[in-house]
C-alpha cells in the first residue's frame, strides 16, 4: 500500500493533497454523523485491489464476461454470509448503493403509480422512501403516515391499520434515517396481511445492530423485504444489500440487473464479504451493544445538560436535537459551530420542522464511528459536556478554542483503524 501511495505522491500531487487531508480530518475530529463509520483495514485493501478492475455482469455460474472464477466465488461468498447473518433465503449484494438497491425493490414488485405506504420525512423516512424531489416520488404513489413525537416517537398502528384501508397500498414501507427509536415490525406485518400488502424494511441506518442482534431483524417478523446499505452501522464499503424471500428471488435479481445496472463493482462486493465475516463473529455483537450504550449515554449527558432531544432519546444509535429549541439557533448554525470545535454533525428536520431543510430546527448525531474507534460510556459523557457548552457559549471564542484544544487532544488518544 504505502508504494502505491508514494507513487500517487508523485504522478498526481493534487489528488495525493486531497487524501491526505482527508485522512488528517479524520482523525482529528470526532464523527458523529449517525451514518458513517471507519471501514476496516481489510475492506479497504479489496477496495483498493485488482477487483476493481473485473466485470461481471450477471450473476455467480451465469455472467456475460470470462473469467469469473475469483469473483463467483466472492459474490457467492457474500450471498450466503449475507443469508446467515439477517436469517434470509435470498441475498442480493450487488447494489452500488442505497438508493439504487431501493429502486430495485419497488421495481421488482411495483407498477408505476403504485401506492407505498411510508414514514413521513420529517418523521424520520428517506428521500427514497418518495420524496417529491426524488426519482421515486414521481413514479410511484407514496402516502406517508407520521410518529408522535410527544409520546416518545411512538406509531399509531390503529391509526395506520385505518389509513391502510383507506388507501390500500400495495405495499407498506418502514424504516429511517433519523428516528431514533426501534419499530415493532410484527404490528406493521400484520397490518400489511390485513390489507393483503407486501412489507418492506429499509433498515440502512441499523443494519448493524440488526446484525449484531441487538435490534429487531424485520425478517423474523415475516417481511418479504429487508434492505440495508453496508457502510453505516454495519462498518462495511459504501453499497447495498437486498435480503428477501425466496419468492421474490428472480424479481429482485433482473431487477439490479439488467433492470437498473451493468456490471456490479466487485472491489465492493469483496468488501462486503468481508464485512458480513466480520459481523457474524462475537466481536461485532459487542461492538454493537457498545453503539447502543453509548448513544444513551450520550442522548442523557445532553438531557441533563437541558438539551431537548426528539422524542425524549433514543433506543437505537442516533438522536436528533431540537437546537432551535433549546439553545436558541437554528441546525445550520448548530453544525458550523460543531465543526468549529472539531466535532463532525449534520442539521436535520424534525418531525414537521416549521423550518426549511437548508435551515433546520435540529442537529442529528451518532455513535457507529466514535464507538469504532474505541470510545465508551465514559467518553460520551464528556462529549455530550462539549456539544451542550459549544452551542450555548458559542459567542465566547475563547471557550469555543479550549473546546477544540480538549477535542484535538482526546482524538489523538483514540486511533482510527486503517490509518494508526
Ligand atoms: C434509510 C436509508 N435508505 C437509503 C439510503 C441511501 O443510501 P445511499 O446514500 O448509499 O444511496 C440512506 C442513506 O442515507 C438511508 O439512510
Amino acid at each position: 500500500m504505502d508504494a502505491y501511495r508514494q507513487l500517487l505522491a508523485k504522478t498526481d500531487p493534487a489528488v495525493y493533497a486531497a487524501l491526505i487531508g482527508e485522512e488528517k480530518r479524520q482523525k482529528a475530529g470526532i464523527e458523529l454523523i449517525p451514518s458513517e463509520n471507519y471501514t476496516y483495514p481489510e475492506v479497504l485493501a479489496v477496495l483498493g485491489s485488482v477487483f476493481t478492475n473485473k466485470y461481471s455482469e450477471g450473476y455467480p455460474g451465469r455472467r456475460y464476461y470470462g473469467g469469473q472464477e475469483f469473483t463467483d466465488q466472492i459474490e457467492t461468498l457474500a450471498r450466503d454470509r449475507a443469508k446467515t447473518l439477517f436469517r434470509g433465503e435470498h441475498a442480493n449484494v450487488q447494489p452500488l448503493s442505497g438508493s439504487p438497491m431501493n429502486q430495485a425493490v419497488y421495481f421488482a414488485v411495483l407498477k408505476p403509480g403504485d401506492t407505498v405506504l411510508a414514514m413521513d420525512l420529517s418523521h424520520g423516512g428517506h428521500l427514497t422512501h418518495g420524496a417529491p424531489v426524488s426519482h421515486m416520488g414521481k413514479v410511484f404513489n407514496f402516502v406517508r403516515y407520521k410518529t408522535i413525537p410527544d409520546r416518545a416517537g411512538a406509531i399509531d398502528f390503529d391509526a395506520l391499520l385505518k389509513q391502510a384501508k383507506d388507501i390500500r397500498p400495495k405495499m407498506v414501507l418502514c424504516g429511517f434515517s433519523s428516528y431514533p427509536r426501534d419499530l415493532d415490525y410484527k404490528a406493521f406485518k400484520r397490518i400489511a396481511d390485513e390489507v393483503g400488502a407486501l412489507t418492506m424494511a429499509d433498515v440502512s441506518h441499523i443494519g448493524g445492530l440488526i446484525a449484531g442482534n441487538v435490534l429487531n431483524n424485520p425478517l423474523d417478523a415475516g417481511f418479504d423485504f429487508l434492505t440495508t446499505t453496508t457502510h453505516k452501522s454495519l462498518r462495511g464499503p459504501r453499497g447495498g444489500l437486498i435480503v428477501c424471500k425466496a419468492v421474490h428471488a428472480k424479481a429482485v435479481d433482473s431487477s439490479v440487473f439488467p433492470g437498473l445496472q451493468g456490471g456490479p463493482h466487485m472491489n465492493a462486493v469483496a468488501g462486503a464479504a468481508i464485512t458480513f465475516g466480520k459481523a457474524l463473529e462475537p466481536a461485532f455483537q459487542t461492538y454493537s451493544k457498545q453503539v447502543l450504550s453509548n448513544a444513551r449515554t450520550l442522548a442523557k449527558a445532553l438531557m441533563d445538560r437541558q438539551v431537548a432531544l426528539v422524542t425524549g432519546g433514543t433506543e437505537n444509535h442516533l438522536m436528533v436535537m431540537d437546537v432551535v429549541k433549546s439553545l436558541g439557533l437554528d441546525g445550520r448554525e448548530a453544525e458550523r459551530v460543531l465543526d468549529e470545535v472539531g466535532i463532525t454533525t449534520n442539521k436535520q428536520v424534525i418531525p414537521d420542522d416549521p423550518n426549511p431543510p437548508l435551515r433546520p430546527s435540529g442537529v442529528r448525531l451518532g455513535t457507529p464511528a466514535a464507538t469504532t474507534r474505541g470510545m465508551t460510556e465514559r467518553d460520551m459523557d464528556r462529549l455530550g459536556g462539549w456539544i451542550a457548552d459549544a452551542l450555548r457559549y458559542r459567542a465566547d471564542a475563547t471557550r469555543i478554542a479550549g473546546i477544540k484544544r480538549e477535542v484535538e487532544a482526546f482524538c489523538a488518544a483514540h486511533p482510527v483503524p486503517g490509518l494508526d
